[in-house]
């Protein structure tokens, strides 16, 4: 059985957590375009009123929020939900990331990037379930990543972090799937955003925000529940997390500068 996509995002209710910047902020642009109605989400307000205003009267909400709140969590929810009376899906694509590394492991910086990036995304669906699950409808959407796949340098919070998103949709799909909610699980490879200017190597197959966002539309459209792009780099690291592990340090030594 395979799940629905959304096969027209027209007059949809969306609601795009992390949607000031990079990659959401170039998803927000695109279902706008696309004349789906967007709820807007994340810190910054000033950023996300400049979407908004750039969309058609009552085609955007500005509902501010930080994930690692829960009251603010709580609060937007229910501001969406009293004015659309639903949402046909959740795309949470907020994320952080700091490198790790053992010689300079942060206790800290690895509790705030779980509590983002893993803490954040739980909470968004906690929200959206119950009323989804009594509809039988609806989709969810979560931005993991390509480093999720298996352990790569640099990465010792955020590594962790998205192989939790790859295990948690991986693990909401089993339960979702017979009450007819769709999950979309993305795993980008490198995409040039805020995040990804502070990377002092060349990234490769590195992609822009809004190649990334057709292929998360696209994604969604046709039901995929492994979303993942730019292909040429994503089914290069889905090889080699088969390889047995000498094989695989070997080649990410090689090729990785540590
Ligand atoms: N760029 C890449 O190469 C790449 C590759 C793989 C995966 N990803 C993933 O893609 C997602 C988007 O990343 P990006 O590259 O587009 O980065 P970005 O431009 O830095 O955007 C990050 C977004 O997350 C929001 N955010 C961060 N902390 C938040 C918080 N505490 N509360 C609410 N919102 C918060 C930011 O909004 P505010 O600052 O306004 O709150 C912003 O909208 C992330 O999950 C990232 O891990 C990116």
């Amino acid at each position: 059985m395979k799940q629905m996509g959304i096969s027209s995002f027209s007059g949809k209710c969306i609601w795009i957590i992390g949607a000031s910047s990079g990659i959401g902020e170039a998803c927000a642009k695109l279902f706008i375009q696309q004349n789906a109605r967007v709820a807007l989400s994340s810190r910054r307000i000033d950023r996300l009123n400049a979407i908004a205003n750039k969309a058609k009267p009552n085609q955007a909400l500005v509902v501010p929020l930080d994930v690692t709140k829960d009251e603010q969590f709580a609060i937007a929810y229910e501001q969406i939900i009293n004015t659309w009376g639903e949402i046909d899906l959740l795309l949470f694509v907020s994320g952080v990331y700091a490198p790790l590394r053992a010689d300079n492991f942060d206790i800290d910086i690895a509790r705030q990037t779980i509590e983002a990036n893993l803490l954040g995304p739980m909470k968004a669906v906690a929200l959206v379930l119950p009323k989804m699950l009594k509809a039988q409808k609806g989709h969810i959407a979560i931005v993991g990543s390509v480093a999720g796949y298996s352990g790569l340098p640099k990465a010792l919070a955020y590594g962790p972090s998205k192989a939790a998103i790859i295990n948690f949709c991986e693990t909401l799909h089993y339960d979702l799937l017979p009450k007819g909610i769709g999950v979309h699980m993305i795993s980008p490879g490198f995409v040039a955003t805020e995040a990804t200017a502070q990377n002092d190597f060349e990234m490769p197959a590195l992609i822009s925000a809004e190649e990334a966002a057709s292929e998360i539309l696209k994604g969604i459209q046709e039901g995929e529940f492994d979303i993942h792009f730019p292909k040429r780099f994503s089914r290069f690291l889905k090889f080699l997390r088969i390889l047995p592990y000498p094989l695989y340090f070997w080649i990410v030594r090689r090729f990785v500068k540590i």
